[in-house]
C-alpha cells in the first residue's frame, strides 16, 4: 500500500567529507535540527570504506560496504552533503558511490535523493553539486531538483561550536529537507 503518512519517515544523510570540522558534516547536523515532522536523519559513516577494487570485491563485499548498501536500500531518502574538490566530487564520496552502486539490486534506483554543499569559496560546491547530480541520474535516482543549497563562505556560517547560525542558510536547509520530505511522499503516491 502506498505510504502518504509522513510519521515515519527515515532521511540517510551522507557526507563527503571524513574530517572531524568539516562544513558539509555540520550542514548534515544543521539539517538534523531543522528536519519536518515525522522525518529522522542518521548519517552514514565512511571512514571505514576501502579503496574499490575489483579483487576485494570477488573475495566478498567488506562489511562497511555492505552496511553502507543496507543503510542507503533501508532509507526513505537520501540527504548528500558533498565538498567541492578540484571542481568536482571529492574521491571519498565518489568511492563510496562506487562501491554501493555494484549489482546486484544498486540502492540508488529509485531513491529520492537532495544534495547541498559547503564551501569556504564562492561557488558553494556548484561545479561539485553538477558531477554529482549526473552520476546519481545514472544510477537511476531520483533527484529532487529545487531548492538549490550552496553554501558560498561558509566558513563565516557557523559557530565556534559548528552550528549553523546563518538563518538564510538555516532557511534554505529547512526548505530543502522539507521538498525532500514531500517529493518522498510524491514518489510514493
Ligand atoms: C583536494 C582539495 C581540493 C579542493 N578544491 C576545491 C574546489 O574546487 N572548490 C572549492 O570551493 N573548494 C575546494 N577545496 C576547499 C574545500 O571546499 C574545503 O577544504 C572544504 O572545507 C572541504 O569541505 P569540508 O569542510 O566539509 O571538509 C578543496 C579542498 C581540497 C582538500
Amino acid at each position: 500500500m502506498p505510504m502518504t503518512d509522513a510519521s515515519a519517515l527515515s532521511f540517510l544523510g551522507i557526507c563527503g567529507s571524513l574530517r572531524s570540522g568539516s562544513l558539509n558534516a555540520r550542514m548534515l547536523r544543521a539539517a538534523a535540527e531543522l528536519l519536518p515532522e515525522g522525518v529522522g536523519l542518521t548519517v552514514a559513516p565512511l571512514h571505514d570504506i576501502p579503496l574499490y577494487d575489483g579483487d576485494v570485491e570477488a573475495q566478498g563485499v567488506p562489511a562497511p560496504v555492505q552496511a553502507l548498501r543496507d543503510a542507503i536500500r533501508a532509507a526513505d531518502a537520501l540527504l548528500i552533503a558533498t565538498p567541492e574538490y578540484n571542481h568536482s566530487i571529492p574521491g571519498v564520496l565518489k568511492n563510496a558511490i562506487d562501491w554501493a552502486s555494484r549489482p546486484p539490486e544498486q540502492p540508488f534506483a529509485g531513491k529520492p535523493i537532495a544534495i547541498m554543499g559547503a564551501s569556504p569559496g564562492m561557488f558553494g560546491t556548484v561545479r561539485s553539486q553538477l558531477h554529482l547530480r549526473q552520476v546519481l541520474v545514472a544510477l537511476d535516482g531520483r533527484l529532487l531538483g529545487k531548492p538549490e543549497v550552496m553554501v558560498g563562505a561558509a566558513a563565516n556560517k557557523f559557530d565556534a561550536a559548528g552550528r549553523l547560525t546563518d538563518e538564510t542558510t538555516r532557511k534554505h536547509v529547512a526548505g530543502l529537507v522539507e521538498a525532500l520530505k514531500g517529493w518522498t511522499l510524491r514518489l510514493r503516491a
